[in-house]
């Protein structure tokens, strides 16, 4: 399907699809391998994030970021709105219908060129404004080269409303494709008890047939050793990576929170902040070990964004809080002012109790600014977006 779409783009057709199904179901790795498969495309990606999703046009902003420079050469009563924009107001002067017909035209004319392709995974997390924007874009494509791809979950708390556009539904994998999964990965050495526990706990999810076996010893994983009751089947693939958590040494969950809560898996971000709370950040040795997490010289990454939720919902609200504290602690540099408040206002998005940063015992003061930040993340209004002002100024903040 996706690749008769890139295959009609190149001919000069444009075409959309929003791919939909519960986590793990392969979602992501179909938008990787449409990525992967369009030679010859421009490519331009965005992917939703959970705690920006109260951010208006942040989502748009990573989209059309890397062509914002083409805004030039459209006509110049056009772009104005895009500019207004970005430049973070929730309603940008001339409202949003505006600033979908300058994407549409960005888009139109950035495909003149060559064809493009749009990937945006996880659309469900999208901020309304972004969302509609490009659901605008795509309800209206013509014969531009332009493919639109969203991957969207299903069954999660908030959705991506995109009513009329063509979809996919995953489902999940049948024994055939689920045995062939087991085998690529673990080839015969997986036991005959333990490949029907696997088939029907997994369910065919692919990502909970790959999760699964971590949770067993080498030894039950080749049948050599019984399974022991307290497999009790989880539900969801979030349930295996909490099982496989609490295996970790609590220093080890602690320092994993900390990542968890740094969007932009900074290591040294997170190494001070995991010392800042008497964490020896040295102990993400055993996670990566375990596979939970890479670790690289710069960025920490989660093997699955799953995993990054699981981490963060399985902490109770004081450890998130005292993480987020953490890392608005270490962000002392001016330039991280936004990221600063992000993580004060973070922190204190407990229900019924949202803006008690100042009167925390032992909190740090929290400036004017940074409760400004704390009120809008409530979805009052925009804070900055971590990383959009630096990239605003880089394209001339004249937008
Ligand atoms: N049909 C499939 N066959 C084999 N592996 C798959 C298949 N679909 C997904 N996977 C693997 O399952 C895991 C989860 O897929 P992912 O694309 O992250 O799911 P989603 O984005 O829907 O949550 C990935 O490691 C992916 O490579
Ligand atoms: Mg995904």
């Amino acid at each position: 399907m996706i690749e008769r779409l890139l295959a009609q783009a190149r001919s000069g057709l444009s075409g959309v699809l929003v791919v939909r199904g519960e986590p793990g179901l392969g979602k992501s790795a179909l938008l990787e391998h449409a990525v992967g498969t369009a030679d010859g495309f421009t490519v331009l990606r965005g992917v939703g994030i959970e705690s920006e999703a109260e951010l208006a046009f942040a989502g748009l902003y990573q989209v059309i970021r890397p062509v914002l420079d083409r805004l030039d050469r459209l006509p110049a009563p056009q772009a104005s709105a895009l500019r207004s924009a970005f430049a973070l107001s929730e309603e940008p002067i001339g409202g949003r219908f505006p600033v979908s017909l300058d994407v549409l035209g960005l888009l139109s004319e950035v495909a003149e060129e060559r064809p493009l392709l749009c990937v945006v995974d996880d659309a469900q997390w999208l901020d309304q404004a972004s969302a509609d924007s490009l659901v605008f874009v795509a309800r209206r494509l013509d014969a531009d080269q332009l493919v639109l791809l969203f991957a969207a979950r299903s069954g999660a708390a908030r959705a991506f409303a995109a009513r009329g556009l063509p979809e996919l539904r995953l489902g999940p994998l049948g024994t055939k494709e689920a045995r062939a999964l087991i085998a690529g990965r673990h080839g015969q050495d997986v036991g005959l008890e333990v490949l029907d526990w696997l088939l029907t706990t997994a369910n065919g999810n692919p990502l909970a047939l790959i999760e699964l076996p971590a949770s067993l010893t080498p030894r039950q994983l080749a049948g050599q050793e019984q399974l022991d009751g307290t497999l009790a089947p989880p539900t969801s693939v979030e349930q295996v990576y909490l099982k496989r958590l609490e295996r970790l040494p609590p220093q080890a969950r602690g320092v994993l929170l900390v990542a968890a809560c740094e969007e932009a898996g900074e290591r040294a971000t997170v190494a001070r902040a995991a010392a800042e709370l008497g964490l020896d950040p040295g102990v993400l040795s055993v996670a990566e070990a375990q596979g939970l997490v890479g670790v690289g010289r710069d960025r920490i990454e989660f093997c699955h964004p799953l995993m990054r939720s699981a981490v963060y919902r399985g902490a109770g609200f004081a450890e998130r809080e005292r993480s987020h504290r953490a890392l608005a602690a270490v962000l002392a540099d001016p330039g991280d002012a936004d990221r600063r408040a992000w993580h004060r206002a973070a922190a204190c998005r407990r229900p019924g109790a949202r803006h008690r940063t100042a009167s925390h015992p032992g909190a740090a003061p929290v400036d004017a600014g940074d409760r400004r930040a704390g009120q809008q993340l409530d979805g009052v209004g925009v804070i900055p977006v971590r990383g959009m002002h630096e990239d605003l100024l880089a394209v001339g903040l004249a937008l």
